[in-house]
């Protein structure tokens, strides 16, 4: 059994306009099934728009999705129960792309902390600080650090902060939103290292967030890649980085310099989503350098399964060896 598992995850919001026009609604998220063991990483790759953040919201229980079922640890989350939510909040924690908007800048440190602590946790006065002490040591910092503000840290000390906040409640899943995108390229590999560390000490699972795919190799076991709210590949991380077979994949290797001379026969697109999407058909066709007249009009299913991987791709549609 997986640890988590999502399944059919929908999201619609529903956009406040004065017209009458029936169409006002975005589907941020369409159908979104995965699942995640724990102690692994699986991440979740697109470009900006294509629903990443909105996933994140669901599991975490911001927001309510408007379809679909999420089970962490055999359990179904619902949101409407007030003790699945503070659970929820308890297991699940986030650590968000920006440092300096995530930290409170009017509360030290040691309050940052304390917080969590003291709406979770049972612990005395003298156990929080022990506590916070030693997660504070934990991501590389001074137990000092708790009487300081946010804005006496530079960025990747902030993530540490960040970190140490998420890993505080001895969560069984972290959901990191970008959690280097803000951060210099030198720092970054600091930052990956340390959540590589925790997860093998502390056996966390991530659901990691990321547009950089050489970040997303490094760090996860698997990988989902978005495409306008769906998901079109999914695969262990050998599987897509090998041979990745969705057009939207190839094209996203060929536009990363690192990969592109490995994957230079990779026909290149434009990768941002089209303004509308089609009716019908899949997601990706007004994109795709391989697109058919069929493709505008059939919507393909990601359920082409093989060892897991999926394909949502009508070029695959029926063929049972993926690989
Ligand atoms: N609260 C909201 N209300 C309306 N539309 C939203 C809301 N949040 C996200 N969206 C839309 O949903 C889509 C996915 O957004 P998001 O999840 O933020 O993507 P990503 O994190 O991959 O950049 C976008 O088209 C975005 O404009
Ligand atoms: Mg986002």
């Amino acid at each position: 059994m997986s640890f988590l598992s999502v399944q059919n995850l929908h999201k619609t919001y529903k956009l406040k306009t004065l017209s009458f026009s029936s169409n006002n609604n975005i589907d941020a998220i369409k159908n979104i099934s995965f699942n995640l063991d724990s102690g692994k990483t699986l991440a979740i790759v697109g470009e900006s728009g294509s629903g990443k953040s909105t996933l994140a919201r669901q599991i975490i229980g911001i927001e309510n999705p408007t379809k679909g079922k999420i089970i962490l640890n055999g359990e179904e989350l619902n949101f409407k129960n007030r003790e699945h939510r503070k659970n929820r909040f308890k297991d699940i924690r986030m650590i968000f792309q920006n440092p300096y908007e995530s930290l409170n800048p009017k509360s030290r440190i040691g309050t940052i902390l304390e917080e969590a602590l003291l709406i979770n946790t049972p612990l005395s006065t003298k156990q929080r600080k022990l506590k916070i002490e030693k997660t504070l040591t934990r991501v590389g910092l001074l137990p000092e650090h708790q009487y300081r503000y946010p804005h006496m840290f530079p960025g990747g000390q902030r993530q540490r902060i960040a970190i140490a906040r998420a890993i505080i409640l001895d969560p069984k899943l972290i959901i990191a939103d970008e959690p280097l995108s803000a951060l210099d390229v030198s720092i970054q590999a600091q930052i990956l290292n340390l959540l590589q560390e925790l997860q093998e000490e502390l056996g966390i699972s991530y659901l990691f967030i990321s547009h950089d795919l050489n970040v997303v190799e490094h760090i996860a076991d698997q990988v989902i890649v978005m495409f306008a709210g769906e998901i079109v590949e999914y695969g262990n991380i050998e599987q897509i980085f090998d041979r990745p077979l969705h057009p939207y994949t190839q094209a996203l290797f060929a536009s990363t310099p690192t990969y592109m001379n490995r994957f230079s026969h990779f026909k290149k697109t434009k990768l941002s989503k089209s303004k509308f999407q089609l009716e019908n058909g899949c997601c990706f066709a007004q994109k795709c350098p391989y697109c058919e007249e069929r493709c505008k009009q059939e919507h393909p299913d990601s359920t082409n399964e093989n060892n897991g991987r999926k394909v949502a791709c009508l070029k695959y549609q029926g063929l049972i060896e993926v690989e």
